[in-house]
């Protein structure tokens, strides 16, 4: 019998949120936020905190529909607001005010006006992704060219990159410096370094260590400056070179911060055993990446990475906790132990 109730509800038992709204939130919240860094919200609110009143004035904004805007980005956790009411003072959290404030050496607005153009035209490929298992962003696709020949392409770019690898990176670099005990080891070498970040926090963090920062010679400048701005050139170096073809340096731990998933199994081994080779005897691989679930059920920042290494590399990938076990025992590696941080990333580590 075809009753409404049959109609309308399908014989499902659902209720509560639904998981599907959530998606479409996520893009909402994507497009507000990037209003606000438009209006460049959190460079206003650096100096000192302001009411909705300050902050309408200062803006020129209209005012209707303030409240709910500033008030989103403090259910979010993206600002402060100390007391209820129209005196209530509106202020950056501590990762705003790294990040998104103009001028400063961390900001990465400028990731939410041009680079996201970027993200949305690959993302928006996933169809096609998934059908020819190829690179869609049109940088890549277009000129068959290397994801980091195009993030070089010039200056710009590559700071744009870099800077927004410092934003992804910054909290799991820190929660593993503070987590990670380096006591019976005395050097560290950062594979694919970057801006020398992961150096400088373990460098800072551990001061009897001394620790290299490993990338492309096209890159060299920005960790030689970053080394430079933070005062730490006595302990921290920055090292030219192609990992896969130069040596690594021979330390007593090597750090490799998201940068196996950029690369195929066959490629992910060469550097694994690069890295095998290079250390002592009890010296420790440490792979700093979205490490997936074993059961693939709840990681999904991890997915997400790897879906991305789909859209921008010809092989590239993401792996389980198990899959970085059989890749690093495959190579000689001892013994295991994963290491969950405060962040989306583990430290997975391998000791020889
Ligand atoms: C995804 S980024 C990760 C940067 C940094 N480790 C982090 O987690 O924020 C990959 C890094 O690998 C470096 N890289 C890529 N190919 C390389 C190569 N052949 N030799 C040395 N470094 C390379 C890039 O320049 C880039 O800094």
């Amino acid at each position: 019998m075809n009753t409404l109730e049959n109609t309308v509800f399908s014989g499902s038992q659902f209720r509560g949120k639904s998981k599907i709204l959530e998606i479409i939130r996520g893009i909402e919240i994507n497009k507000t936020f990037r209003a606000a860094i438009k209006l460049e919200l959190f460079t206003l609110l650096e100096p000192k905190p302001l009411t909705l009143v300050e902050i309408k004035e200062r803006l020129e904004l209209h005012g209707r529909g303030l409240n709910d805007f500033l008030d989103l980005f403090v259910s979010l956790g993206i600002l402060h607001r100390d007391a209820n009411g129209i005196d209530a003072r509106y202020s950056n959290t501590e990762e705003t005010s790294l990040f998104l404030v103009k001028g400063r050496p961390y900001y990465v607005g400028w990731w939410f006006e041009d680079k996201m153009q970027v993200i949305e035209q690959s993302w928006g490929e996933m169809y096609h992704a998934l059908k020819t298992g190829k690179p869609q962003r049109t940088d890549l696709k277009d000129t068959g060219d290397s994801l980091f020949n195009v993030n070089y392409d010039s200056n710009q770019t590559a700071l744009v990159f870099i800077s927004g690898m410092n934003l992804a990176h910054f909290g799991s670099f820190r929660s593993f410096v503070e987590s990670f005990d380096f006591s019976s080891y005395t050097s560290m070498c950062d594979i694919g370094g970057g801006n020398g970040l992961l150096a400088i926090m373990a460098a800072e963090h551990h001061r009897h260590l001394k620790c290299f920062s490993f990338d492309l010679p096209v890159i060299e400048h920005f960790a030689k400056e970053k080394i430079e701005e933070c005062g730490d050139s006595d302990r921290v170096s920055a090292i030219s070179g192609d990992f896969f073809k130069d040596d690594f340096p021979k330390v007593d731990v090597i750090t490799m911060g998201n940068i196996l998933h950029d690369w195929s199994p066959e490629e992910k081994k060469i550097l694994v055993k690069k890295a095998y080779d290079a250390l002592p005897e009890d010296g420790a691989l440490v792979i700093l990446e979205s490490v997936i679930d074993n059961d693939r059920k709840s990681n999904t920042p991890g997915l997400l990475m790897s879906l991305h290494m789909l859209l921008l590399t010809e092989e590239g990938c993401d792996f389980t906790e198990s899959e970085f076990e059989k890749l690093v025992k495959e190579v000689g590696f001892r013994k295991i132990e994963i290491l969950r941080l405060d962040s989306d990333s583990s430290a997975a580590v391998a000791y020889k």
